[in-house]
């Protein structure tokens, strides 16, 4: 009996391993943070942490030029405000491309903020804003990047919330010719995370931890001496990311987030853009 549950469990755990085979180790550098970035599990878990001193953050190893990453967060539990978890892609240099997630803390029982902006060639302000529809910070949740050369597309779990479409052909710039690192970070962003800057960081609250584990990266590895080369470390995985977008299922999933969770749209903030909205506004 005991040895036939032992077997199941086996079972279920190669599978499992098989499935997510991510390792931190393998993938990632603790790249600041003088400690406060710890691996754990052989590389299954990875924590960052924020106290007064400093926060922390971690990189891949790797340089891709289109991919989807997936990665599982649980955001820093109770009074978080003032804090800021980051999950994003970037290019270097001042023209440099970004896709970012951004994780806004709160008090105790109020909602985070989940924040995403798209620089190109340098220029950003195209911040879409979005409550969740469940506590991240009780669970792990995947969020997700796909990039590919058809769109940029937001997604929590499995559920898309944004899409920034390739409109190259109509002049509006598009990155796809910059490599793109993975970072994530915690820091302390309290002169604007929470309310505007209202809330402060509760420094007798601290470390503040967040958490990740089982990341997916099925992506295009680019070096600067052979280029960008499509392959994937999952084998149950294929190239279909690079072709995906998002079908009608997919377009009455992000209008539902929209209607019910979004909070803040550059695309219709005319306020900010009295000379007319950005040109990718109408047409996204
Ligand atoms: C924090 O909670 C307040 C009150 O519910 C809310 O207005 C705000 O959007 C929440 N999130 C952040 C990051 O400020
Ligand atoms: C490739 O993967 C996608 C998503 O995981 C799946 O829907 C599709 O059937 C797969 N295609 C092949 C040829 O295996």
């Amino acid at each position: 009996m005991l040895s036939k549950i032992l077997l199941g469990f086996l079972l279920i755990a190669f599978l499992v391993e098989a499935t997510f085979a991510s390792n931190f180790y393998q993938d990632f550098n603790i790249k600041w943070g003088d400690g406060r970035g710890k691996i754990f599990n052989n590389g299954k878990l990875l924590t960052l942490s924020l106290d007064k001193a400093s926060g922390s953050g971690f990189q891949s190893k790797s340089q891709y030029l289109f991919g989807k990453i997936d990665m599982q967060i649980k955001l820093v539990p109770g009074n978080s405000a003032g804090t800021v978890t980051t999950y994003y892609l970037s290019s270097l240099g001042d023209a440099h491309d970004e896709i970012d997630f951004e994780f806004l803390g709160n008090l105790s029982g109020d909602p985070y903020i989940v924040h995403t902006n798209i620089y190109t060639l340098g220029k950003g302000n195209r911040e879409q804003q979005f409550y969740l529809w469940f506590d991240p910070t009780k669970d792990f949740h995947t969020y997700s990047i796909l990039w590919n050369p058809l769109s940029i597309i937001y997604y929590v779990d499995g559920t898309p919330i944004r899409e920034f479409k390739n409109l190259e052909s109509k002049g509006i710039p598009f990155p796809s010719s910059q490599a793109m690192s993975i970072y994530s970070s915690l820091w302390d962003a309290d002169n604007w995370a929470t309310r505007g800057g209202l809330v402060k960081t509760d420094w007798a609250k601290a470390p503040f931890t967040a958490s990740y584990s089982n990341f997916n990266i099925q992506a295009c590895v680019w070096t600067s001496s052979s280029g960008s080369s499509c392959s994937s470390k999952n084998p149950s995985s294929n190239q279909s990311w690079l072709k995906q977008s998002l079908d009608s299922t997919g377009q009455a999933r992000i209008r539902w987030v929209q209607k019910h969770y979004m909070i803040y749209n550059y695309c219709t903030d005319t306020k900010r853009f009295p000379q007319g909205l950005p040109p990718e506004c109408p047409l996204e």
